[in-house]
């Protein structure tokens, strides 16, 4: 079995915006939550400023496989390097992480970013999970949330295939889409085996309009 990639991203409805400074552009508890749940076991990909982003440190349960211009200027703890490594080119890093996906008998191989990685690989993912993260304009026509790096955009030849609206007290409004691209699928992605968001996300209460 040669296992596929799905990129996971959350992206800022409006202007695509995915990060700002380094870091996430929002504060999404339950959407992190849901990432954990999806990404848990599996091989990630990622490039190395989103490792920085995770101060370096690695997820539990999770391989990763970090992307840099220079591999031996990525900051990888003792404990973690079972679990990490850098290389210095995106071809290298779908090797070593389709050969990492076989070992553990992971059938996907998760692209989490950032804009430069999403850029490079997009064209060979056959699964997208993306988080649309609500984006209003103020008065003045700024975004609630701006940044400096952005999700690409992607071409008609994706199919969505879920799509499932959230809200919980206290965080922005999101909507996770799940995508196909069916001429890449090397086999059926098991979407139908990722959990539930309803898992995570505890509806905000219905306001009383008092009527
Ligand atoms: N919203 C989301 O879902 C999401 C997910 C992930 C990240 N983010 C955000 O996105 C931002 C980071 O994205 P980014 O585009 O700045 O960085 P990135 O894609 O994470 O990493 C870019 C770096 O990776 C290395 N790299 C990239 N392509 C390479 C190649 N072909 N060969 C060798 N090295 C290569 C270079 O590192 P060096 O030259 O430094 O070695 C480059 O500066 C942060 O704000 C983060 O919080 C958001």
């Amino acid at each position: 079995m040669t296992p596929s990639y799905t990129i996971i991203a959350s992206y800022g409805a409006g202007n695509r915006v995915i990060g700002a400074d380094n870091k996430l552009p929002w504060k999404i508890p339950s959407d992190l939550k849901y990432f954990k749940q999806v990404t848990k076991k599996a091989v990630l990909v990622m490039g190395h400023n989103t490792w920085r982003s995770l101060k370096c440190k690695a997820l539990p349960g999770r391989k990763h496989v970090v992307i840099a211009s220079d591999a031996s200027s990525v900051e990888i703890a003792e404990k973690d390097k079972a679990n990490v490594i850098a290389v210095m080119t995106v071809e290298v890093a779908l090797m070593r992480a389709e050969q990492w996906a076989i070992e553990i008998d992971q059938p996907i191989i998760y692209i989490i970013g950032g804009g430069k990685i999403y850029e490079k690989t997009l064209h060979l993912a056959s699964g997208m999970i993306l988080t649309e993260v609500a984006n209003p304009k103020d008065e003045h026509g700024q975004y609630e949330f701006d940044g400096d790096v952005f999700f690409p955009e992607i071409g008609d030849d994706w199919i969505s295939a879920e799509d499932t609206a959230s809200k919980k007290a206290g965080e922005p409004e999101y909507t996770v889409r799940m995508y196909i691209r069916p001429d890449k699928l090397k086999q059926m992605l098991p979407f139908h085996e990722l959990p539930s968001l309803s898992e995570f996300v505890i509806p905000a209460p219905e306001v009383d309009s008092g009527l």
